[in-house]
């Protein structure tokens, strides 16, 4: 993967339930299931380019060459805590994929990221790497884990958020330019305290009910 990529996802269903997803009268349990809706449907665009190979496969009536992954499986890693929503989505399409966490909040005065933990699979280096993480803001919290993904061996990253903003967009790709970014919008700015605008609010309150 050489070029900077952003794909903004354009599709009614998105569209209707990122709608859903940002009116603050959607509680916790609608607001996860719209998550996880919402990143199946981007996946299936973002991972059009996942490596595979030529396996044979013995069907009922025969013997045929047929499409499967590359082998290791990929490597979904969420951002905690909002991430793991889109982790779980994920692992319904890659059963068979590996899962890492990194564990980052925002400080809420300097909104620098702040790590807190880090566990990812085995021979990250070989893997496709997934990172998911609801929001793209200041970009911080992606740069961090990025960063930490590539001093650990990985190479082949792609970023999936929900909402990002033009600030966050430039802040990955200006300290990763080959980065390739799918977002199911991309929203207009950033507020006085670093929230997307109109966005959706905090993620991970919304998510888990701790407003
Ligand atoms: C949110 C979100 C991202 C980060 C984005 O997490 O899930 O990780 O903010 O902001 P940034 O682009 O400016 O870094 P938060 O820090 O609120 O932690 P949480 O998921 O534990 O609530
Ligand atoms: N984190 C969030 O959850 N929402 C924002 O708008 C910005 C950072």
């Amino acid at each position: 993967m050489t070029e900077s990529v952003l794909t903004v996802i354009d599709h009614p269903l998105v569209s209707h339930k990122i709608t859903l997803l940002r009116d603050v009268k959607t509680e916790p349990g609608a607001f996860r299931s719209l998550c996880k809706e919402i990143t199946l449907l981007i996946a299936y665009e973002a991972l059009r380019d996942l490596p595979t190979r030529t396996v044979e496969v013995e069907t009922p009536i025969t013997t045929t060459q047929a499409i499967a992954l590359q082998s290791p499986a990929p490597a979904i890693v969420g951002i905690l805590r909002a991430g793991l929503i889109m982790v779980d989505a994920i692992l319904e399409l890659v059963p068979h994929g590996r899962v890492g966490h990194i564990g980052m909040y925002r400080d809420p005065e300097t909104h620098q990221p702040v790590q807190y933990y880090g566990k990812l699979p085995t021979r990250i280096d070989e893997r496709e790497v997934i990172l998911v993480d609801p929001m793209l803001a200041t970009g911080g919290s992606a740069v961090a884990a990025i960063d930490q993904l590539k001093k650990d061996g990985a190479t082949r990253i792609r970023l999936l958020s929900i909402i990002g903003c033009p600030e966050g967009v430039k802040a990955v790709h200006d300290a990763h330019p080959d980065l390739p970014i799918t977002l199911a919008a991309l929203d207009e700015r950033l507020n006085e305290n670093a929230y997307i605008v109109p966005g959706l609010g905090d993620a991970g309150d919304r998510i888990y009910g701790t407003l």
